[in-house]
């Protein structure tokens, strides 16, 4: 007892009255992790509600990443299809059991979402049950139903710019004299800047069929294709369409005009 009433004196208390001991609780102002979870589900379920209403169609503001999609899910957990072109043409919409496909540069995108538009009768049909990539360049649908891209890019090269023998519709018009200088630069300039345009044009519409712009569609699988397969094949001509389709000359420099390549950084022209 002696020894309480000095320990409590030390303290500056007194020991006669009995200590109100006091709960080891949190403080109430504290989170815990169930309160965090429950504010962040909570916050993301109304978001979910308010994308639902705002857009009467996503709960994810538009974004649709494939695991919440039924029908690209099922194709993951079965595995990618690997067809030959001409097992591709069974996916050509005629038959009902069987979903859409098509392919673009050798991979199968499942369109069955587009029916309408790439099912019999549909304005696009033309496309369904093949790889014809070269037509989505040129836009000549029926003849260019191939994924045969070499000289396609033609379509986006200056009209001055003559075609080569092998892909000209009139070959015994074709340019047999060498260029040099600056029209050889202009044209290697303008055959660049199509192969790109190309490049990007394929890689806009595949971003469509893989379903990233919002449309139902999505990757399946790739076309199984022989080695050499390309080799093989005549060269395609540009298809008419395609030729008067194709952009304006661009300020071709005459033929013999040397290019002073330092000019631009001496001034005082
Ligand atoms: C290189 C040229 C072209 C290509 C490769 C092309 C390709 C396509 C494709 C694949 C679709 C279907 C998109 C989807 O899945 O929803 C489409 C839709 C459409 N295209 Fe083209 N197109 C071309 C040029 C044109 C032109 C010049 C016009 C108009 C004069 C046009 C009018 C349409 C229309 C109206 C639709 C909607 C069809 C529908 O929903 O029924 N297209 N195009």
């Amino acid at each position: 007892m002696a020894d309480k009433t000095a320990a409590g004196r030390r303290n500056g208390k007194a020991t006669s009255e009995p200590q109100t001991a006091k709960p080891a609780t949190k403080s109430s102002s504290s989170l815990s992790i169930t309160d965090i979870l429950r504010i962040v589900g909570g916050l993301f379920l109304l978001n979910c509600l308010l994308s639902y209403f705002i857009t009467n169609d996503s709960v994810l503001w538009g974004w649709r990443p494939w695991f919440i999609r039924p029908a690209v899910l099922t194709r993951y957990f079965q595995g990618p299809v690997h067809l030959t072109d001409a097992q591709l043409v069974q996916y050509d919409g005629s038959d009902p059991s069987k979903p859409i496909y098509l392919a673009l540069n050798g991979t199968i995108y499942d369109v069955s979402a587009g029916a309408r538009v790439y099912g019999p009768g549909g304005s696009y049909n033309v496309f369904a049950g093949k790889d014809a990539a070269r037509g989505f360049i040129t836009g000549c649908f029926a003849e260019d139903s191939t994924p045969d891209m070499r000289g396609a890019e033609y379509t986006y090269v200056a009209s001055d710019i003559p075609l080569p023998a092998e892909y000209s519709l009139d070959p015994s018009t074709a340019e047999t004299e060498k260029v040099t200088g600056a029209v050889k630069s202009y044209r290697s300039n303008e055959l660049r800047r199509a192969r790109k345009q190309v490049q990007d044009t394929i890689e806009g519409w595949a971003k469509m069929f893989r379903g990233e712009g919002g449309k139902d569609y999505f990757e399946v699988g790739t076309v199984i294709r022989p080695e050499g397969w390309l080799e093989k094949e005549p060269k395609k001509a540009l298809c008419a369409q395609a030729i008067k389709g194709r952009p304006k000359p661009r300020s071709a420099p005459a033929q013999g005009q040397a290019q002073d390549a330092g000019a631009q950084y001496r001034g005082g022209r």
